[in-house]
């Protein structure tokens, strides 16, 4: 082998050894550049004759095309293999099942709330919504409770400046709504005649300096209010009865109305239920304070006492939803822990 062939086969050598693009145009520079082997080679001529010249100059020639030829290959080749490991990294598996986004449901207390809207609703009941900002006079004292009152002292709550609190309860929607209420027939009830009754219930969050396993500062309550002319107290039983049946799906569930104390009713009542099967059977549950609305808040409400009986109910939604669900700790219907909420999707 002469020197030239020696020289394209050691380029060929070189050139399969770079490894990089750069690597390759550094190697390339020792036969190709200024001071490469072929350069070197083309400058030694200068002494030779011109047939000489002819026959190396060829020979040469012949060798740098060579070696260019092995360069462009090698060039496209790394080329090649770089495009290649770039569409491995890019892999994209189409194939693949695409990423949902989780889906979204109603809280557990938000279901038993539209559960007792619709319950309610079928059964002739409006639906009212108040501020849970309230002025003392109908949180307190247009329910019968004035300032001093000892049935305060169960109610207390954060008070905002300029005499507003957070309401303790929804009770004080039974004004609030029979107010307006009685405003629109306001001409012909002073005619004498009467007016439609007032069948209202009122859902709504609540709040109280409390909080343990079965209280938080924050709870729901849902107001019921019904007035009319004739009315006893068999009415407030067979609603509430037959609403808490249908609520628990359960047409033997017992009722018990056990005399308690209220300053907005008289007489008032504590609403218990038992079932009569399940993990819950035998055990009384509380469920709702309940009573004949109060003369003197009839009165508040712009009506004559004489005339207009009212019964009203306020149940806590958030107990409801532990006892339909089985939940024991309050507390997680507020923590917000999704492994908690997504069960009652
Ligand atoms: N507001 C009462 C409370 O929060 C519950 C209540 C009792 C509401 C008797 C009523 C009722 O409407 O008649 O403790």
């Amino acid at each position: 082998m002469n020197e030239l062939d020696t020289l394209v086969v050691s380029a060929r050598q070189s050139f399969a050894q770079a490894q990089t693009p750069a690597d390759l145009e550094n190697v390339k520079a020792l036969y190709m550049g200024k001071s490469g082997r072929i350069t070197e080679m083309m400058k030694g001529m200068a002494a030779l004759s011109v047939d000489e010249k002819k026959t190396l100059g060829a020979a040469i020639n012949l060798a740098k095309q060579a070696i260019e030829g092995a360069l462009i290959e090698r060039r496209q080749g790394l080329q090649d293999a770089e495009l290649q490991s770039q569409l491995k990294a890019e892999a994209l598996d189409v194939t693949l099942p695409g990423r949902l986004r989780g889906q979204g449901g109603l809280h557990p207390v938000s279901i038993t709330l539209e559960r007792i809207e619709q319950i309610f609703g079928s059964m002739g009941f409006e639906v009212a919504q108040g501020p849970e900002i309230e002025t003392d006079w109908f949180n307190f004292t247009a329910l019968n409770t004035p300032e001093d009152h000892p049935a305060r002292s169960m109610h207390d709550t954060f008070y905002v400046e300029g005499g507003y609190l957070l309401r303790t309860h929804t009770s004080p929607m039974q004004i609030r709504h029979a107010v307006q209420h009685v405003k629109r027939y306001r001409n012909q009830l002073d005619a004498g005649q009467g007016m439609p009754e007032i069948r209202v219930i009122a859902p709504g969050r609540t709040y109280r300096v409390d909080s343990d396993a079965t209280h938080s500062p924050m709870f729901h309550q849902c107001e019921g209010l019904w007035i009319g002319e004739n009315m006893s107290f068999k009415d407030l039983k067979f609603v509430f009865t037959d609403f808490c049946r249908t609520f628990f799906e359960s047409d033997d569930l017992v009722l018990r109305f056990r005399p308690s104390f209220f300053p907005f009713t008289e007489p008032s009542a504590e609403i218990d239920i038992q079932f009569q099967a399940g993990p819950l059977a035998g055990r009384w549950l509380e469920v709702a304070g309940s009573g004949q609305v109060h003369p003197n808040v009839v009165r508040n409400m712009g009506l004559d006492p004489e005339r207009f009986i009212g019964f009203a109910f306020g149940m806590g939604p958030d107990r409801l939803t532990m006892l339909r669900y089985g939940v024991n700790d309050l507390r997680l219907f507020f923590d917000g822990d999704i492994r908690f909420l997504s069960q009652f999707q």
